[in-house]
């Protein structure tokens, strides 16, 4: 790598070895994006082509008509004989032993249980809901449920049994997919425990359970071992031929209201641009090793955990536990013991990492590619990767996208570049991003605005709402009208045309790399009977990028450690441990507006030092100073 005023450029080597290492594959895609997409559409394989290859009707629009396929087929069938590994299994202990998983296996492995689901009753269109650490198990839940036309529903792990029980309830599925328990770090987590009191007042029937902890769990009529299950099911399960624009799965996400939006894929589109961005910006080739670090539970954990490597014929790594247990050299173990190529993770793991110095002073010169997502990644931290981790060799691709994206829409390409410290990069090809003002002017280079995309839209984004088709318009196609795509993200672009990500305009937070509504924290907070009012901001925090504070007001004389305690308790057991909040201030009043509407800007400013603005238009203005007040007595 080079760099030159600023910027990186990929070094001759990289882009001689680079699928593209040319302008001309942009050029090709604006003159026609429709046809870029075709063209990246027939490297999967389908059962039969398409007739029409777009169609827009604002605010909807469809990919691929009349084309029929199954995902699955362009992995598993293609290489059903292959003894090149699919998965590389790194399970939470480094004492207990790694899996190897060869595409021959993965094959008979989905198969026996696709079979196995068919004969629960799951059907083609059905949504079967997925609740799994990260073990191949739920690679082969994921594929089991494409394969014979399902749609999967997957809840983190890590989310509480309320947070499941909300989402199982919207998505109405029958079957759920679990474990008995699995340990993360030095934590024994009783999956199945939460999952039987998740279950409650929803329409699961069923519960397959992988056994992974062997912990004792309550075993009842409802239960079926997966193990057994899949038993004396045939290697062979025939792939129910699907519509491109049939739906695919469901993955819930946070949005600007409390309560979770399931975000709906479709069939066809999904798997042109997931396999189309693994290839272009990760470079992926047959040889590589793709260690994606996102929880399945989320969408990157999806599309490159899963879909990206295999649709690309690559091995993909699959690993259990966390960056730093039980020691700060584990990433960069895993990545020199199975030669990882390519290596994706968040910025949180890297300021992680650079804290705890995660001894990357190993070689590691298997990687090739190094690639970050999910939230705005700061210079040092940027620098620090690019430095340590790749040793100034790698391109390091910082890629912006959403749950609602389906894949990468932004990212500069590893043999084109340029890498800009803290900028995503370019709009990948065919991609028409603008920044526009509050009336839909657009921004000039270096003013910061809202970010859009203009059609034709990528083929892997969303296709709506679950059963909410309101939403669908109101959160994407409204603010700027039918026909723009609103991301909910402020940004601006400098004079080459790179973007910055600035931040979240709604009330999303990202804490750890994952998304949250602060509305979502402050229902669960409002559960509390002494509470009558809250308000929940997200504030900066060293390693998680941002971290959630609540400010409630409170009618009972409780004692204050106590109330804090049992509020911080209530997020624990309504949503899980990635919405701990960093701190609890009780106050007299909250700022609000002579409308009623609570100023959480106010809040947000009050933290970062920033000038308050003026506060006459606010109805309790003396509000302000008890707010003060209560934050510094908390620092
Ligand atoms: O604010 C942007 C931020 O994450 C949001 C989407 O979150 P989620 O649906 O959970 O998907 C995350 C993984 C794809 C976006 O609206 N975001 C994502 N990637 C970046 C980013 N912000 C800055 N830089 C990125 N590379």
């Amino acid at each position: 790598m080079h760099k030159k005023d600023g910027m990186y450029y990929p070094s001759e080597e990289i882009a001689e070895g680079a699928h593209v290492n040319s302008e001309h594959i942009y050029k090709e895609a604006e003159n026609d994006p429709v046809k870029f997409w075709e063209d990246r559409a027939r490297e999967i394989d389908w059962r039969e082509e398409w007739e029409t290859s777009f169609i827009h009707k604002p605010p909807y629009f469809e990919w691929f008509l009349g084309g029929k396929l199954n995902i699955t087929e362009s992995f598993l069938d293609k290489n059903k004989d292959s003894d090149k590994t699919a998965i590389i299994f790194c399970p939470n202990s480094p004492d207990e032993e790694e899996r190897k998983i060869s595409y021959r296996e993965l094959y008979r492995e989905v198969n026996r249980f696709s079979n196995a689901l068919k004969r629960m009753g799951v059907r083609k269109g059905e949504s079967v809901g997925i609740y799994l650490p990260m073990i191949p198990e739920a690679i082969f839940a994921l594929l089991a449920c494409a394969r014979i036309g399902a749609m999967h529903a997957v809840v983190f792990s890590a989310f509480s049994p309320s947070a499941l029980r909300v989402r199982m309830q919207d998505v109405g599925a029958r079957v759920l997919i679990t474990a008995d328990g699995f340990s993360r770090a030095g934590e024994f987590i009783e999956l199945k425990k939460q999952a039987d009191e998740g279950i409650k007042d929803t329409s699961v029937e069923k519960m397959i359970v992988v056994k992974r902890g062997s912990n004792e769990i309550d075993f009842t009529e409802k239960d079926v071992w997966y193990h057994e299950i899949i038993k004396e099911e045939s290697e062979e399960c025939p792939a129910e031929i699907m519509d491109s624009e049939d739906p695919f799965f469901v993955l819930y996400t946070s949005g600007s209201t409390g309560k979770p939006k399931g975000v709906l894929h479709a069939c066809g589109g999904y798997a042109v641009q997931a396999k189309a961005t693994g290839k272009l910006i990760f470079d992926l080739k047959g040889s590589d090793v793709f260690w994606s670090t996102a929880d399945i539970g989320w969408i990157t954990g999806h599309t490159y955990t899963v879909y990206s490597p295999l649709l690309n014929g690559a091995t993909l790594l699959l690993f259990e536990g966390v960056p730093n247990w039980p020691e700060p050299d584990r990433f960069a173990k895993i990545i020199e013991k199975h030669k990882v190529t390519a290596f994706y993770t968040a910025p949180t793991a890297v300021r992680m990492l650079k804290t705890q110095l995660g001894d990357f002073q190993r070689e590691l010169d298997s990687l090739r590619i190094l690639g970050s997502v999910g939230e705005p990644i700061d210079e040092d931290s940027w620098e620090w990767f690019y430095k340590i981790v790749g040793k100034e060799r790698c391109p390091l691709v910082d890629t912006w996208w959403q749950t609602e994206t389906g894949g990468i829409l932004m990212s500069s390409l590893p043999g084109v570049g340029p890498f800009k410290p803290t900028f995503a990069g370019r709009p990948f090809p065919g991609v028409k991003f603008k920044v526009y003002d509050e009336d839909g002017n657009e921004m000039p280079p270096n003013k910061e605005g809202d970010l859009v995309i203009l059609p034709p839209f990528a083929p892997g984004m969303l296709r709506g709402v679950y059963k909410n088709d309101e939403k669908y318009r109101e959160e994407y196609f409204s603010v700027f009208g039918e026909e723009v795509y609103y991301t909910s993200d402020t940004a601006y672009y400098d004079e080459k045309g790179l973007f910055r990500i600035v931040g979240r305009a709604d009330d999303v937070i990202k804490v750890a790399g994952h998304r949250l509504s602060t509305g979502e924290l402050e229902n669960a907070i409002s559960k509390h009977e002494d509470i009558v009012e809250c308000a929940v901001v997200g504030i900066k925090d060293e390693i998680k990028g941002e971290a959630p504070v609540a400010f409630v007001v409170s009618n009972s004389g409780k004692d204050s450690d106590d109330l804090v305690g049992e509020v911080k308790k209530m997020l624990m057991s309504e949503i899980g441990p990635i919405a701990s909040l960093k701190q609890v201030y009780i106050v007299p009043d909250l700022p609000k507006t002579r409308s009623g509407k609570i100023m959480r800007r106010i809040m947000k400013k009050i933290f970062s030092g920033e000038d308050l603005g003026d506060l006459s238009t606010l109805a309790n203005p003396e509000s302000v100073d008890g707010l003060k007040e209560e934050i510094q007595k908390g620092q």
